[in-house]
């Protein structure tokens, strides 16, 4: 049994095998239709419970076709729902109850001290499906969507993030380390990626490049990704903050400074930090990307369960 909670603390080599995997099941699937399941059912009669505290589309609707597909099943639960999440029952508690009924968890929470928690006490695996430090599975399957699509080692490519220093960015640094890839940000100077992170790329003897002009960020790219600038944990005034953003709106012009068959992604929701012409653009895969998710989201609970080939 192993977590997914954060890049950081997975082995490189155990994050290139769920790749390598997604991969195999991905070309496997192709006659198959969305509710068909993998040959052999490998986890199947197993049961993921996802609990969100927060609003979720991709990440419900992926899992859900993620463990269907694998021949298992999942009940999807709002925290307000439950007990829990009314201040009537600790996290120990629900954890054992979870830990009865289910053989995984997943778990998008406002709060990466509750995932701890959790962990502290389940017998099952615990998926983090976004908390306000990290986005893992989504920054997982976006490097395998970027060799999908670029098909050359992502160690081999110039990426770069356009927008705010948030969770998904935190996991898009993680994977740079794990991955060793060369990536460059563009954010204004007040939005810059926080210490914690710095210290431990700095910690793994690895570089990020910051910069406050987005073109400079974006310059030779192959991938130029972005995500909202208000995240569903901002609690900021935010026309001040989307004041600062102005500047670094993902445009033709900006674009036009990246490599000529550089690609734009975005895990969606969007907010206006793209202009139509690029999100619906010829360079924009990010529908290949949200698919992505299942066929990777798989892989990480075939590793979760000590079921990967
Ligand atoms: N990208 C992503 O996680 O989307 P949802 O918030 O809709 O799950
Ligand atoms: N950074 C965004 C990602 C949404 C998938 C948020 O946390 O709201």
């Amino acid at each position: 049994m192993r977590h997914f909670i954060n890049l950081k603390d997975i082995p490189s080599k155990d994050l290139r095998k769920i790749i390598i995997d997604a991969k195999k099941r991905k070309n496997h699937r192709k006659a198959l239709s969305t509710l068909e399941v993998d040959k052999g059912a490998p986890l199947k009669g197993k049961m993921l419970v996802q609990m969100f505290e927060k609003p979720s589309s991709r990440t419900r609707i992926s899992f859900y076709l993620a463990i269907k597909q694998l021949g298992g099943g999942t009940l999807t639960l709002r925290s307000n729902e439950l007990h829990l999440g009314q201040g009537g029952e600790s996290i120990a508690d629900t954890a054992k109850i979870l830990s009865t009924y289910a053989d995984g968890f997943m778990l998008r929470t406002d709060n990466d001290k509750k995932i701890d928690e959790f962990k502290k006490y389940l017998k099952i695996p615990i998926i983090n499906g976004l908390s306000p430090e990290s986005h893992p599975t989504q920054i997982l399957s976006d490097v395998f969507t970027v060799e999908e699509i670029l098909k050359k080692p992502i160690s081999k490519l110039k990426i770069s993030w356009v927008g705010d220093s948030n969770n998904v960015l935190d996991s898009l640094i993680a994977a740079s380390v794990k991955f060793s890839f060369k990536l460059s940000i563009g954010c204004p100077k007040k939005f810059e990626p926080g210490k914690k992170i710095k210290q431990w790329v700095k910690k793994n003897k690895k570089k990020i490049h910051i910069y406050n002009d987005p073109k400079k960020a974006v310059l030779n790219a192959d991938v130029i990704f972005a995500d909202k600038v208000i995240s569903l944990n901002d609690k900021v005034d935010k026309k001040k903050k989307l004041q600062y953003f102005k500047k670094f709106k993902i445009n033709k012009k900006l674009v036009s400074y990246a490599k000529k068959k550089c690609i734009f992604l975005h895990c969606l929701p969007r907010g206006n930090e793209v202009h139509d012409e690029i999100f619906l653009g010829k360079n924009s895969y990010v529908w290949q990307q949200a698919l992505n998710r299942v066929h990777v989201q798989k892989s990480i609970l075939l590793y979760c369960f000590g079921k990967l080939r």
